[in-house]
């Protein structure tokens, strides 16, 4: 299958945490749009405050445990294939997806990174810009390889880094950027503009 596809797009948001990026694409792309619309958000916690944004939203919320790496892909590659979903948004997804899973996905799998990749990838990226000492910083919305932070990047986004700046200030300003990149990079894809 092959972007662009002459249709709403069905977008799935997979997030484990506040899901704030999982707003803004609920925003950009709401039930009904003609561009996509998100059908589906699922995570691994149950609890998460994303899950109770997708039901305010009026969006299937979906609680996929996680007991194995194994059995969660299983269950979440059925449910995306049941909701027929065409492109699957990591935002906040703290988990490395197996190589079987990314494969599966290929060009249909993308994440939302706050770094300027290929820099500070993994963990804790703020920490590692700051303890590098950079001048400025940013996210990166990227296709999902079977790599961490690895894959081809679809739209990046500058900030600052200000003096006295902490993880927490940076990765505020960092945030408002994603909030923009997120969706932008999902047009791009659904356009066929940006391909693995
Ligand atoms: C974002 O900073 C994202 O770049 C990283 O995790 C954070 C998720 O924030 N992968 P939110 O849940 O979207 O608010």
């Amino acid at each position: 299958m092959a972007f662009p596809l002459g249709r709403p797009a069905r977008l799935a948001v997979i997030a484990s945490g506040r899901g704030s990026n999982l707003a803004s694409l609920l925003a950009a792309f709401p039930t009904g749009s003609q561009e996509a619309a998100v059908v589906l958000v699922a995570g691994e916690k149950a609890q998460a405050p994303a899950l109770d944004r997708a039901r305010e939203a009026g969006v299937e919320a979906a609680h996929v445990p996680w007991d194995t790496r194994e059995g969660f892909e299983a269950r979440l590659d059925e449910l995306l294939r049941a909701r027929e979903v065409d492109l699957v948004c990591l935002a906040g997804f703290m988990r490395v997806l197996s190589p079987w899973f990314v494969d599966r996905w290929r060009g249909r799998l993308v994440n939302v990174h706050p770094s300027l990749l290929p820099k500070h990838r993994g963990l804790h990226a703020h920490r590692q810009a700051l303890a590098e000492g950079v001048s400025e910083s940013g996210c990166s919305v990227h296709f999902v390889d079977a790599g961490v932070d690895t894959g081809r990047v679809i739209v990046q986004r500058r900030v600052p880094v200000l003096p006295g700046d902490t993880e927490a200030t940076l990765a505020e300003r960092v945030l408002r950027e994603e909030h923009v990149a997120y969706p932008e990079a999902v047009r791009l894809v659904l356009s066929g503009e940006v391909t693995p």
